[in-house]
Order: C-alpha cells, then structure tokens, then sequence
C-alpha cells in the first residue's frame, strides 16, 4: 500500500515520535513505507512522514549507483535510540520529501553510533559513517520531531518561507501523492 507523504507544516512532522509496544508486528508497516518511498525515489522515510507518530523509519541506499558502499544499506529501524555523534563535522546537500524540491547544506557529525531493533525485533547496537550516517541522522531527526532546515541560518529559512508556506498549501509538483496540511 502507497501512503501520501505529508508536507512540511502537518504537526505530526513537529512531535516527538513514540515509541513502539515491543513486539508488535511492523513488518507490513515497512514493506508499505518501503512501497512508498520506493514510488518516491526516496532514500530514506520515517512513520511521521506518512502520518504515523511512531519510532520507526526505513532506509535504502541500494538504488544509488553512484554510492558503492550504500550497495547493501538497506534496513528498519524500530525505537531507535542515538547513542553518540562524533567526528568531524561535514556538510552535504540534503532533500526531504515532506519538503519538496528544496535542497540545502547541512553539516552533521561524520559518524553515528546508534541502538535499535530491526523488523523481528532483533537488538542492535552499530556504528555508522559518511553517507550511512547521513542518512540514518535525517530519519532519526524526524523521529524526533525535527527536520533538515531547522539547521539553516535565520537569513537562509527567511528565503525559504514563501516556499515553504506553498507547500503547506500542496501548491509543489511532486510525482507522487501528498497530503498538505493547509490545502483547501
Ligand atoms: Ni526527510
């Protein structure tokens, strides 16, 4: 099932996400969040960008020819919990799909280490870098409630109001379904 991805300004992208009952069956949950970011040639997606005020976002790196080391980046990750960020930090172009067609640079720690359960709810505690890492950072600050231009200067997010206030509204092309919180 192909859910419509909500757009900047929907609460649900502004609350801390909740954790979820251990043991609850998600796995039909991810193959639609994988379904849906798929059709969105998304890399990576988390619960509230589809409504869903809950710990749990997807990532797949595998489609990204120009990335060899994301050949196998592909994973759920269920109540995740940010143990550190380290390293230096460095800055990358990054998009969203709740806030289409804007890009900008974000500097993130390089590197992540990161508890959480996958699909079977099997614990994990790993380390991740680059592009991983980066990946892994923006879906964890959805969770949280937070997005990537919460990060940009006060001159820059100025600039970026009038667009923003238009994709509340839908007013954006997409090649896929959204659900704007302020369209009439
Ligand atoms: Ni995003």
């Amino acid at each position: 099932m192909i859910y419509p991805i909500v757009m900047y300004g929907d609460p649900v992208l502004r609350k801390r996400a909740k954790d979820i009952e251990k043991g609850k069956d998600i796995k039909e949950l991810a193959a639609d969040m994988f379904e849906t970011m798929h059709e969105a040639h998304g890399i990576g997606l988390a619960a509230p960008q589809i409504g869903k005020g809950i710990r749990l976002f997807i990532v797949d790196g595998t489609t990204l020819e120009d990335e060899p080391n994301l050949k196998d980046f592909k994973k759920v990750f269920v109540n995740p919990e940010m143990v550190d960020e380290f390293g230096e930090p460095w800055a990358f172009e990054e998009g969203c799909l709740s806030i289409p067609n804007i890009r900008e640079e974000v500097e993130r720690p390089e590197k992540i280490k990161i508890k959480y359960f996958d699909e079977n709810w099997n614990a994990h505690e790993e380390e991740f870098d680059g592009m991983k890492a980066r990946i892994i950072q923006h879906e964890y600050d959805h969770i949280e409630g937070k997005l990537f231009i919460d990060y940009l200067t006060p001159l820059k997010k100025q600039m970026l109001k009038g667009k923003l206030g238009k994709i509340s509204k839908g007013d954006v092309d997409t090649e896929y379904r959204i659900l704007a919180p302020l369209k009439k």
